[in-house]
């Protein structure tokens, strides 16, 4: 498959339940980095299908008041793409969140049992779900029966590297009554330091007739073009490198060229961006979290995440990006690993 031939799949039709989307390329959930700036970033290159949120507390989503949650919150423009996931460990809660999240006007709820973050395993949710699958099971049925939009399911290989795990929770998902599945093929201890198994992708992809999205280590559009042809998944899900470069789901989709002032214009717009949204101590912790993924794009990108760490203001991050950009950085093709988190 050539680049082109990518963006024709990426840009066929998909339903999910009753609704259709147009372009099968989409956001994976990230919770500090896929925030409402990032993503008016993202939707200002366009070319995805859909965005997803970062997990939000079930708990704590029927509570939330969108216009103080750095994390429960949107533009009204994007609900009609946007997807918001949430964690939890009980059928209810989840159920009472997705109740509000289908009231706020989303486009779809995503149910997190793939977050191997220890703070997150200890009060049994994410991943730690996967050790219970009837639980499991419970939990999306109460979701499905409680609302009528998109119910998804983000899931990982599980604790063990037994791909029949995978299959096997992957049907029990549908039959619980998920709509679409995002399938990240790492077990839980793996964090992201090993390769993902896409062939797992394969069997989960075979096991079900609901949609399945493949996750893990997409860099380039030859990756995107080899996860399709390796495993039929019905579409890419990209997390990491869309922090990387924003811009990419309008390069793989729409054939948009990147100039060469691309990385400075990004970076600044998104220093203006978080600052419509937060205030400037906040925007620059969000600034700091998204810039080892920025710097990976570099060939010394270690000295100019150093140098960008130093801000203490986003006066300091524009004036820090002027600085650096002053002479163009050497950039990399294949980003850093060592700098992806
Ligand atoms: C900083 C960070 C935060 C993440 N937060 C979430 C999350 O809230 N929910 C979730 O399901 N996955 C989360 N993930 C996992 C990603 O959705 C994705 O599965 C993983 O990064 C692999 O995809 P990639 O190689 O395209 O990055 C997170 C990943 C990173 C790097």
């Amino acid at each position: 498959m050539e680049n082109n031939k990518l963006s024709q799949y990426l840009l066929k039709d998909l339903a999910i339940k009753d609704k259709i989307i147009h372009n099968r390329l989409v956001l994976a959930p990230m919770a500090g980095l896929g925030h409402i700036a990032l993503r008016q970033l993202i939707s200002e290159f366009g070319g995805f299908g859909l965005l997803f949120t970062g997990m939000c507390s079930a708990k704590a989503v029927p509570y939330e008041n969108p216009k103080v949650s750095p994390v429960f919150n949107w533009r009204q423009k994007e609900l009609e793409y946007l997807v918001c996931q949430i964690f939890g460990s009980e059928p209810e809660s989840m159920a009472k969140a997705a109740v509000r999240i289908e009231k706020e006007g989303f486009f779809g709820v995503d149910l997190n049992f793939g977050c191997s973050v220890a703070a997150i395993c200890k009060k049994g949710s994410g991943a730690a779900l996967l050790k219970d699958p009837d639980l499991s099971s419970k939990i999306v049925k109460s979701v499905r029966e409680s609302v009528s939009i998109p119910v998804f399911v983000k899931f990982r290989l599980g604790w063990d590297n037994d791909p029949q795990f995978a299959v096997d929770m992957a049907r029990r998902f549908e039959d619980a009554g998920a709509d679409a599945l995002t399938f990240h093929p790492r077990i839980a201890p793996d964090r992201r330091n090993r390769p993902p198994l896409w062939d797992v992708i394969t069997l989960v992809r075979q096991a079900v007739k609901i949609p399945v999205f493949g996750n893990g280590n997409l860099f380039l559009a030859e990756d995107g073009i080899k996860m399709i042809e390796q495993t039929s998944c019905h579409g890419l899900s990209v997390g990491r490198m869309a922090v990387a470069r924003p811009w990419l789901f309008a390069q793989w989709t729409k054939k948009f060229s990147p100039g060469e002032d691309i990385f400075y214009t990004t970076a600044v717009r998104l220093a203006q961006i978080l600052l419509d949204h937060y205030t400037d101590h906040f925007s620059v912790k969000l600034f700091k979290k998204f810039s080892p993924y920025f710097c990976a794009n570099f060939k010394f990108g270690h000295h100019i995440l150093k140098k960008l760490n130093r801000a203490q203001t986003m006066d300091d991050i524009k004036n820090n990006l002027d600085s650096i950009f002053e002479s163009t950085p050497a950039t990399l093709l294949r980003p850093n690993l060592n700098l992806f988190l």
